[in-house]
């Protein structure tokens, strides 16, 4: 499967994006707790060269909390500050104001020796597409912000949000695009929703996933869906897996024929919504074992 994809906005996106990084502090780089290298774009370094960082493990609540602990482990051991957010809970928000100010430790340090004192910090959220950027604005700024009006960014419309005295944010959010460095990125950012399906053969993605699972975590397909789904390594394994996935579901088409595609769209879709469980599928090369990873959030 070749997944490559490259909408032609993105180069316009990322051009008013340079502008906005220009008038910010501090980038707020979100990326998916369930694949955190595959969800990044090697662009932000070069963008965010000479800015305060912060990373964001969005979407933790779908991740294992093992990974999830190896991962900020991992990026701080980089000199990244990070935190592992719920962006639809709100879990973690809370933690974000002090790896915000510590990120940002030299800047107002540097401020205040220069006699600049209660400068808010200005930051900007910047990630690939579906990784929850919105929803994290929306979280984060709550309703208690204020749009502070006079001070518009350089994307269309964009406006700073006052999120209290320390920081403000701007509202719009920055569309990185991934880099598909490797089939594996691509089969991660597949796996997690976050390329448009349309270009891919749903049901050479599901084996994939199901021969990645049944590596990872052998126990969650007969757990989800029963003894006879073993799954495997092997493309023949997965194909009997996904087969295995329609009898048991009910997908079959006129002449009972079995419906791969309508399988394959119900184990995505159990993937994507953590119906399978706590799944991370990327690991900081050295973390222990992935086995022990899984952890059910049903
Ligand atoms: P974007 O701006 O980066 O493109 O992403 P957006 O906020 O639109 O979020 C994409 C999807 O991810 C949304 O789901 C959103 O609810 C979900 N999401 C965002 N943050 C989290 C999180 O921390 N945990 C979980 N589990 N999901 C998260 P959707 O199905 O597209 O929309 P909706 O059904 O929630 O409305």
């Amino acid at each position: 499967m070749n997944i490559q994809w490259y909408p032609g906005h993105m180069t316009k996106a990322k051009r008013a994006m340079k502008e906005d990084i220009k008038l910010v502090d501090l980038i707020i780089e979100l990326v998916d707790a369930r694949v955190p290298l595959s969800s990044r774009n090697p662009d932000i370094d070069e963008l965010g060269r000479q800015k305060a960082r912060l990373i964001l493990l969005n979407k933790a609540d779908l991740a294992g909390e093992k990974g999830n602990d190896a991962w900020i482990s991992f990026f701080e051991s980089q000199g990244i500050q990070a935190v592992k957010v719920d962006s639809r809970s709100r879990a973690g928000l809370k933690q974000i104001q002090a790896a915000v100010a510590e990120a940002c430790r030299e800047k107002i340090e540097r401020n205040r020796k220069r006699g600049i004192l209660n400068r808010p910090v200005r930051a900007m959220v910047v990630g690939i597409p579906n990784v929850g950027k919105s929803t994290f604005i929306n979280s984060y700024a709550g309703k208690a912000s204020a749009r502070t009006g006079n001070k518009p960014g350089v994307t269309k419309g964009s406006q700073w949000i006052r999120l209290n005295k320390t920081l403000e944010l701007l509202d719009t959010p920055g569309i990185l695009w991934p880099r598909f460095e490797s089939r594996e990125v691509g089969l991660h950012l597949a796996f997690i929703g976050s390329i448009n399906d349309e270009i891919l053969d749903r049901e050479e993605l599901a084996a994939e996933l199901i021969k990645l699972l049944s590596q990872r975590y052998p126990e969650v397909l007969p757990g989800r869906y029963g003894k006879e789904v073993q799954g495997g390594t092997h493309m023949t394994e997965a194909v009997a897996a996904l087969e295995g996935i329609a009898r048991v579901r009910g997908c079959v088409l006129k002449g009972n024929e079995y419906d791969l595609k309508k399988a394959a769209n119900l184990l995505l879709d159990d993937y994507r919504s953590g119906r399978l469980g706590r799944i991370t599928l990327e690991f900081p090369q050295g973390a222990g074992s992935v086995k022990e990873e899984r952890e059910t959030c049903q």
